[in-house]
């Protein structure tokens, strides 16, 4: 698979999947449960599809350090993606086991966490895709 396609898969599929969490919380702020629970699930099985594009691209194509102007800007973004998209991983476990074995208490507490880090992942993906093709000095 081309780098381009590669590219294209990744940010879809992490894009849909921060879309679909915020039709989520809209879903349940709104009593609708069956759709609440059809987003999350739909998101979550979207950020497994991302990290299979994703690691079959790192694989491919090594990812290259960024040579455009922003550095520092560019270094807080990589890095606080980084380590909340590691976090994005068991807490999205946790919180989806706690709603499909409702229990709905637990659930509530940890839920509006894990929404919010992986809103701030995905929407970082795209900053940082951003960064390496429009600011930076060679290109992605
Ligand atoms: C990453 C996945 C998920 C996130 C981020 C998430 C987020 C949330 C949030 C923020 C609330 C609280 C809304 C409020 O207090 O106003 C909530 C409630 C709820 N969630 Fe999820 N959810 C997820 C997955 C699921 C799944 C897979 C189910 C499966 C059934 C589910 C079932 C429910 C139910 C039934 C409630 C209502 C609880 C109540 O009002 O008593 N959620 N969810």
């Amino acid at each position: 698979m081309s780098y381009e396609v590669l590219t294209f898969l990744s940010l879809a599929s992490i894009g849909l999947s921060g879309i679909l969490i915020l039709a989520g919380l809209l879903f349940i702020k709104t009593g609708r449960r069956e759709l609440h629970k059809k987003a999350m699930l739909s998101a979550s099985f979207l950020a497994l599809l991302f990290l299979i594009f994703y690691g079959i691209k790192a694989f491919l194509y090594p990812p290259k350090p960024y040579e455009g102007p922003f550095k520092g800007l560019y270094l807080f973004v990589l890095i606080s993606h980084s380590i909340l998209a590691a976090v994005n991983f068991p807490l999205a476990v946790i919180t989806v086991f706690l709603g499909v074995t409702n229990r709905l208490e637990k659930h509530k507490k940890i839920a509006p966490f894990t929404a919010v880090v992986w809103i701030y992942v995905a929407v970082t993906g795209w900053i940082i895709y951003v960064f390496m093709t429009f600011l930076n000095r060679h290109g992605a």
